[in-house]
């Protein structure tokens, strides 16, 4: 048996946040992850991070508005606080640990303009900024003395008495199946983009933390609340930053018009994600588009800004769209970005099992409510991973070490030999994986309606009868992906579950969850969140008011 006072599952910009913080505090910390490090998904966060400076003359207080309003009020304002009053403070840990930040004509750290938000206030490192986040914490961890585990994956949470006291995994190399005991676990896994199909995010995005958690009837909230990103490539659905428009692209349709002018003509490209997805969608629906997109058009913004701040998305458009940036309009569409949802936790990561904490994308603190912000979830990473580790080493060093129950590998081990042995010619993990993928693009995106979301919850119950028989044709230990993924499936069907069930619940249009049948926001009915667990006998969906602290929510204009 393996034992660490502080176990984190995850080694994104959440985890590593965590991980560093719970080690700075003194106790004994290990970092288990199913990819090295630095192949997280945080590295594919472009555009940058959000902080409001008062010496730039901009308090935190407007950011936390643009934040709540973006939200479309669902989310709690404790927490919002609590983010945008450390973002500063985080912003610059980070730059003297070592990030290094663009800069603007005078030198100092440079922002630029973002959705939603009355300011300039997002800092970033060209249009690779998670990349240059993930790199720098990793060196801070390994110069802690973190222990990684790289390449394994867990199977399962370890509960006992009610308490989170480690995990079962795998060690993908050798298949060999470990115990690690920890006082006190943080979830920090990301998110859970591949439930759809496609998606911006890596295929390591299965939402495995969110689904562990569930499965020990631990409350997911805000499930319904999938946020779509304006600009994603047709081919691959691959993400073109935001960061784009920070810096002036334009949308245009099918006949050269900046569409948004019609939506939202204040903030025009900078409105919410949600409201400048949908309007793409609406210009694609009533034939304003072309192949089923509109177009990114960043021609005007010339070379040199092209070269020096986006030269990420510069590359893509050419290696995926076959498109020159600087000469010719890039055709997009909306595309599965991130989950607002996750694991409820309160502001310090705690959720409603002792030893267990969750944070970053696979949480729900709730900072983001019906649409993140660009460039709010870097931040949400590092601000509540660190809460969250400072507050579960605390816990652990008040934790009195016990024997675990015998026979937790046996358990697991039962469960694998048992997918391995099925008999027959049964279904591989790729065809369910994909019908699940297609069917949450189709009934959960952009619009949605009650008939789109029954239709999903019955397509998800046929799905799992499926997968029930799924074979696993690999029957080796060493690296046996055929095992793994048909492993992550079973992780990516309870989080679809998840979001059709509580989509079905939302009974009104809020933030990203639009429904053509029910259009208007509802706050006299609705101004709450909907948390979904799992009990003895299925899916039991709750409700938790929504904590407003100092703005009322008004309408909702861009
Ligand atoms: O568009 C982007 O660069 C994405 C940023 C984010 O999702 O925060």
């Amino acid at each position: 048996m393996i034992d660490h006072d502080v176990l984190v599952i995850g080694a994104g910009l959440a985890g590593m946040r965590a991980a560093l913080a719970a080690s700075e505090s003194g106790v004994d910390v290990a970092v288990i992850s199913k990819v090295h490090p630095v192949r997280s998904h945080s590295n594919a966060a472009q555009g940058g991070i959000n902080a409001a400076l008062t010496d730039r003359g901009d308090p935190w207080e407007d950011h936390a508005f643009d934040t709540i309003k973006g939200s479309d009020y669902l989310a709690d304002q404790n927490a919002v606080e609590v983010m945008c009053s450390e973002a500063g403070r985080e912003v610059i840990a980070m730059e003297h640990m070592g990030v290094i930040f663009s800069r603007d004509d005078e030198g100092r750290l440079g922002t630029r303009a973002f959705g939603g938000q009355r300011q300039a206030r997002t800092f970033f490192v060209a249009d690779f900024t998670g990349q240059a986040l993930l790199h720098v914490l990793y060196e801070q961890v390994l110069k802690v003395g973190v222990r990684t585990y790289e390449e394994w994956f867990v199977l399962s949470l370890i509960v006992e008495e009610g308490q989170c006291r480690g995990a079962i995994v795998m060690e993908i190399r050798t298949g060999d199946i470990h115990v690690i005991r920890a006082k006190a676990v943080i979830l920090a896994t990301g998110g859970l983009g591949r439930v759809f199909e496609p998606s911006t995010n890596a295929l390591i995005c299965t939402g495995d933390g969110m689904a562990l958690a569930y499965r020990e009837g631990v409350s997911l909230m805000d499930m319904e609340m999938v946020q779509y990103h304006p600009t994603t490539l047709k081919s691959n659905g691959a993400l073109m930053s935001e960061g784009a428009r920070g810096e002036g692209a334009y949308l245009i349709n099918s006949d050269g018009e900046r569409f948004m002018e019609r939506y939202a003509p204040n903030m025009m490209e900078l409105a919410s994600r949600d409201v400048v997805s949908r309007s793409e969608q609406t210009e694609i629906l009533e034939g304003r588009g072309v192949d089923g997109c509109v177009f990114l058009d960043c021609r005007h913004l010339g070379e040199k800004v092209i070269n020096e701040k986006l030269s990420q998305i510069s590359d893509l458009a050419r290696d995926f769209a076959n498109v020159d940036m600087s000469k010719q309009p890039v055709p997009i569409r909306p595309g599965m970005h991130y989950q607002m949802g996750g694991i409820k936790t309160d502001v310090d990561g705690c959720t409603s099992m002792r030893g267990l904490y969750a944070a970053g994308e696979t949480a729900c603190v709730s900072v983001h409510g019906g649409n993140r912000l660009g460039a709010n979830s870097l931040l949400d990473t590092l601000v509540f991973g660190r809460r969250s580790g400072e507050h579960a080493a605390n816990f652990a060093r008040g934790v009195v070490e016990r024997a675990l129950n015998d026979g937790l590998i046996d358990r697991e081990n039962r469960g694998i030999q048992a997918m391995m042995d099925r008999a027959g010619e049964g279904e591989l993990f790729g065809s369910i994986r994909l019908d699940m993928g297609r069917t949450m693009n189709e009934r959960l995106a952009v619009f949605r309606d009650d008939e789109g979301m029954r239709d999903a919850v019955s397509k998800l119950t046929e799905l799992r009868n499926r997968f029930d028989s799924v074979a696993v044709t690999d029957k080796g230990k060493t690296f046996n992906t055929n095992l793994l993924f048909t492993l992550e499936l079973g992780f990516m069907l309870d989080c679809a579950e998840a979001i059709a069930l509580s989509g079905l619940e939302r009974k009104e249009s809020r933030g990203a969850h639009f429904r053509t049948d029910m259009p208007e926001r509802d706050d006299k009915n609705w101004l709450k969140h909907i948390l979904v667990s799992r009990g003895a006998d299925g899916p039991i969906i709750e409700n938790t008011p929504v904590i407003i602290t100092q703005w009322e929510p008004q309408e909702r204009k861009y």
